[in-house]
């Protein structure tokens, strides 16, 4: 009895509802683990964002998953490869970079594959071309010389000069590509001693970036190259000044993975365009970043982050993804012709790479999701960034679907079948269903068995399900039919003081995840995140509206019939905010079809991480960060 007021005491004390001028107070740390998603890929500490160099070693039986990282700060800067591996890409283990020196592979530095450096390059300009940082980049489980020997193989920008920003005046020799390897199944890191292996952009372009290799071999271009031997493609995010984003296409020899060729750029759009209406599929933007091009199940695709398009529809950098015809031109290059178009994700994931996982034959994508704080208390949480739940990509074709009247390009290309009906032909996208298997793995399954909500819906207060759901939960339901408005409501405190709304609108055929309500601290951004979704009419009917959403601490991750993914950040400020419902606008009539699946108390998959794996926030000095302009140093 007495234990049990303690420990009342105790969570009252803990769990106080958080204010603006509190959190001011607070020391660096203390909310760490307030917010902290446990059931997805995240740095052990400080700041992180792209995923970098994902690959399956089938050597070492094991994932890897590297990403940009900057131990010991929560702002970027200084940027560096963390390192982390998996059996299953469930539950991950930090590696330990020095093994011998008895610290723990979560803390301070030991995460850390790949550095900057002070080595200069013997025979290429620029100097020291990494000591300002290692951009992101991939790998292959191939060595030099391109052979399965069990070398591990890291192609990443090495970076001399910074500032760099797409709309800045570019610092000519900023970026350069280089490579690094590791034979020991990635415990230890070597500089290829030729980097960079490439120094210069392309010649005459006035490039507005220049980063982010993706590298990987490809029999189906050796094939319309006529390459009688295998060779490696790579292609960099870039742009050229005033014209447009664009894509150079390299290639090497599989057999000395250092000589890169330039092909030429795979197209050539124009700056802030689009193929289709920009609120539907997207905008290129000017400077592509994490650039991805790979071919599956017989259909090219490319995906970038494009920054600086329109925001006029979007609030966040779009990344986009075409499919397109792929052809040789004359001269010997490729041509890119984009077919159909859409956004990877709807919300803020950005730098969206993908690797083919050789262990199951598919092709696995992952985003970085940043924080959505504004910088504010970002030295109480003490970290900043997260990984997707790993997405598996695929080709979806929906048989017996009416086309758009009148025809206009979309995120689905439409064939005409023999029967004279359409069949519709986009990029699917869904968490992967073995990694959710495990993640649900120890968590409280239940059903809530509802079919309808009808006319008398009150918002956000619908029909609220369960009041304390756990950190971390997945809920999937599937809506057969709506009038209006209608999804969940999640981060729910008993009356109502914070909630998120999440909601299928079909008068403006979208998804909203709406945070006007998520918390009372106003720093923490309160805008709504939208996407365009149009469900299919097969065969006279609209499809039903399947909606799997995973909220992991401040982390929220929606995914709609396959092909629609949005993500978002909510901080509530009260630790009663965890009420979880279903939702549908005044007036609306809803009709489910089968339960309303919950699992509540998702896998934590760092089970080697303590809870707290906090570490030391330092300042770096003037001189450290060049008088604040390389970065800022917190
Ligand atoms: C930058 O990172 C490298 C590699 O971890 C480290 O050696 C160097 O001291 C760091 N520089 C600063 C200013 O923190
Ligand atoms: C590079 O050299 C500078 C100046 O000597 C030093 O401050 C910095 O820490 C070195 N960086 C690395 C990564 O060793
Ligand atoms: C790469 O691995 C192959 C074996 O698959 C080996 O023959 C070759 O010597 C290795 N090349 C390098 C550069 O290590
Ligand atoms: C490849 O070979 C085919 C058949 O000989 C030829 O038509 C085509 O032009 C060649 N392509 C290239 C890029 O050389
Ligand atoms: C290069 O692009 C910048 C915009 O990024 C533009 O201001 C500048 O005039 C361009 N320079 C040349 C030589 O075209
Ligand atoms: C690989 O290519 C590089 C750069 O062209 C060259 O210096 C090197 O000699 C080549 N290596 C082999 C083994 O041919
Ligand atoms: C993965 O790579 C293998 C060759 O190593 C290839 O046969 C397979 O088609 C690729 N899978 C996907 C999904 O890209
Ligand atoms: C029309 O043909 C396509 C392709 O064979 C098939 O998938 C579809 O079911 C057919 N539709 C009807 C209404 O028969
Ligand atoms: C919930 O319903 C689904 C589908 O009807 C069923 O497969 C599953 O076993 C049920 N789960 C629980 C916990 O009852
Ligand atoms: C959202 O946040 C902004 C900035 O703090 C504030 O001006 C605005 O009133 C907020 N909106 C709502 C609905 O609370
Ligand atoms: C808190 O973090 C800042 C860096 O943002 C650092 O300068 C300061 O020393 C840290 N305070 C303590 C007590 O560690
Ligand atoms: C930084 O600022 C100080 C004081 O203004 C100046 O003496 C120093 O040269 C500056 N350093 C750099 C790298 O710009």
């Amino acid at each position: 009895m007495i234990l049990c007021v303690v420990l009342g005491l105790l969570a009252v004390a803990y769990g106080q509802t958080l204010t603006s001028s509190a959190i001011q107070k607070m020391d660096n740390n203390s909310l760490f683990e307030r917010w902290r998603p446990y059931s997805h890929f995240a740095a052990p500490a400080g700041w992180m964002n792209d995923p970098c160099g994902p690959l399956y070693d089938p050597n070492g039986k094991l994932y890897h998953m590297h990403y940009q990282w900057h131990p010991n700060h929560v702002g970027w800067g200084n940027i560096s490869w963390g390192h982390a591996v998996s059996r299953d890409m469930i539950t991950w283990s930090d590696v330990d970079h020095f093994p011998t020196d008895q610290v723990r592979a979560w803390s301070g530095y030991q995460a850390q594959s790949l550095g900057t450096t002070n080595l200069t390059s013997n025979h290429h300009t620029p100097e020291k071309y990494n000591f300002l940082g290692i951009f992101s980049g991939t790998a292959q489980p191939v060595n030099l010389s391109g052979g399965a020997d069990g070398t591990l193989l890291a192609f990443y920008t090495s970076v001399s000069r910074l500032p760099t920003s797409w709309d800045a005046a570019y610092l000519k020799g900023t970026e350069s590509q280089s490579l690094a390897y590791s034979t020991d199944g990635g415990i230890t890191w070597t500089e290829y001693s030729g980097n960079p292996v490439i120094s210069q952009p392309p010649t005459g372009w006035n490039i507005t970036g220049f980063r982010d290799p993706f590298f990987h071999d490809s029999p189906e271009l050796d094939a319309m190259l006529n390459y009688t031997e295998p060779h490696y493609y790579a292609i960099f995010g870039s742009g050229i000044g005033d014209v447009g984003p664009r894509i150079p296409l390299y290639t090497a020899p599989s057999s000395n993975l250092t000589r890169w060729t330039y092909l030429g750029a795979l197209w050539e759009p124009k700056g802030n365009t689009s193929l289709g209406r920009p609120y539907e599929v997207g905008n290129w933007g000017w400077n592509f970043e994490v650039p991805n091009f790979f071919n599956l199940g017989g259909h090219w695709f490319f995906s970038a982050g494009a920054q600086g398009a329109s925001r006029s529809y979007h609030e966040q950098t779009w990344v986009v993804w075409n499919e397109a015809n792929v052809s040789v031109r004359p001269n010997g290059s490729i041509a890119f012709e984009p077919l159909s178009m859409g956004a990877s994700d709807w919300g803020n994931l950005y730098a969206i790479t993908s690797f083919n996982d050789t262990k199951n034959n598919r092709r696995i994508q992952i985003g970085w999701a940043p924080e959505d704080m504004d910088s504010f208390g970002v030295v109480q949480q003490g970290y900043q960034g997260a990984l997707s739940i790993p997405r598996e990509l695929f080709v979806m074709n929906t048989p017996n679907v009416m086309p758009p009247s009148p025809m206009r390009n979309s995120s689905s290309v439409y064939t005409r079948q023999g029967n004279g009906t359409y069949s519709a032909r986009t990029l699917g996208a869904r968490p992967a269903p073995d990694v959710i298997t495990g993640l649900r793995g120890g968590s409280q399954a239940m059903n809530h068995t509802v079919g309808t909500l009808s006319g008398k819906g009150k918002g956000p207060r619908s029909q609220m399900l369960m009041k304390a759901m756990k950190s971390s939960y997945e809920i999937s339901f599937t809506i057969k039919s709506t009038s209006g408005r209608t999804g969940l409501t999640i981060g729910a405190a008993p009356d109502f003081q914070e909630f998120t709304s999440i909601y299928y609108d079909p008068a403006t055929s979208s998804i909203a995840c709406d945070r006007k309500k998520s918390s009372t601290i106003s720093e923490f951004l309160n805008t709504t995140y939208v996407g365009f979704f149009e469900p299919y009419n097969v065969s006279g009917t609209l499809e039903p509206i399947r909606l799997d959403v995973f909220v992991d601490g401040s982390l929220v991750e929606i995914f709609v019939n396959d092909r629609f993914a949005l993500t978002s950040r909510i901080y509530p400020s009260r630790t009663d905010s965890t009420g979880l419902g279903l939702y549908a606008a005044m007036g609306v009539d809803v009709v489910y079809s089968g339960p309303v699946q919950v699992w509540n108390g998702l896998k934590n998959v760092w089970p080697q991480r303590p809870r707290n794996s906090s570490g030391l926030l330092v300042w770096d000095t003037d001189a450290e960060t060049h008088n604040r302009t390389w970065w800022t140093g917190f």
